[in-house]
């Protein structure tokens, strides 16, 4: 069977040509590119169960990102595993806003709650000079995954388990900007079936989505800071109203970054 053959058997599933490319690349240990100057040629015996376990395990709905062990994010590679959410490119918008304080106030202690597979707090450590990121979750997993990512790069970031910013209390005092991209959905809502393998408490925060919000402002001072996190598109007007921020849209038009610098005074 020609690599080609293989191609079609996985678009005719309706799914895009470069997702076969990456699995059946990922199996043979070759580019993209490689495949595609070789299509026609015979794809090795030997290899072709494991491709169709893959295609199979897609065909399912299973996430590529997960298959693959990488995802992109602001330009760069990072490792990704079952277990942690897969970073989307409307988070990407929380980096450019973060620079941007960063720039102008001259900032230098970042916490990131909620870190994931790192991918916020370790592109900020590395787009800004002398910055220190911290960064907290409360799954064990994502803060091995995070510090992994953090190690590929040598970037300046420190995490540690825990909820919300409770792991550095200690230091809180210095911390110039909260960065955050929270569960936000509602816990009824219906979601398409490739986010039934993403971690719960990465997507869902009670009935309305909001509780992870209501919390970090209630339970913290935030005098002396600036708060910059992503939000769900029809959550604006609530968080504006509670928090007196106000809303970025992303790249498609819709409402998703709550920014709040009235706690910071120059
Ligand atoms: C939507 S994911 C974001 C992950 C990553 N920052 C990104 O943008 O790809 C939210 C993350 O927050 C973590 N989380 C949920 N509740 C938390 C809490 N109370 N304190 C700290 N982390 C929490 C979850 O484990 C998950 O990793």
């Amino acid at each position: 069977m020609t690599f080609s053959e293989i191609i079609k058997i996985y678009t005719e599933k309706g799914l895009p040509e470069r997702e076969a490319l990456l699995l059946i690349g990922k199996v043979i240990k070759q580019k993209k590119e490689y495949i595609i100057a070789h299509r026609y040629d015979e794809c090795p015996k030997e290899y072709l169960e494991y491709i169709f376990e893959l295609f199979e395990k897609r065909f399912n709905g299973y996430p590529l990102q997960y298959i693959l062990g990488e995802v992109e994010f602001y330009g760069r590679m990072f490792y990704i595993e079952e277990g942690v959410l897969i970073p989307r490119w409307e988070t990407e918008g929380l980096i450019d806003i973060c620079k941007e304080y960063v720039r102008r106030y001259d900032l230098k202690n970042i916490i990131d709650i909620g870190v994931g597979s790192g991918v916020i707090a370790i592109t900020i450590a590395l787009e800004c000079n002398n910055v220190r990121v911290y960064g907290t979750d409360i799954s064990e997993k994502a803060i091995a995954l995070s510090q992994r990512n953090a190690n590929r790069y040598g970037a300046n970031c420190t995490f540690k388990c825990g909820e919300f910013a409770e792991p550095f209390l200690d230091l809180f005092d210095t911390i110039q900007l909260i960065v955050s991209n929270p569960p936000y959905v509602r816990t009824d809502a219906k979601l398409q079936k490739e986010l039934n393998y993403e971690p719960r408490e990465a997507l869902f925060s009670g009935e309305d989505g909001l509780n992870f919000y209501r919390e970090l402002f209630k339970r913290y001072n935030l005098e002396g800071k600036i708060v910059v996190m992503e939000i769900g598109d029809d959550q604006g007007e609530y968080l504006k109203n509670l928090t007196g921020g106000h809303i970025l849209k992303d790249l498609s038009g819709k409402d998703r970054y709550l920014v709040v610098d009235k706690f910071w005074v120059v």
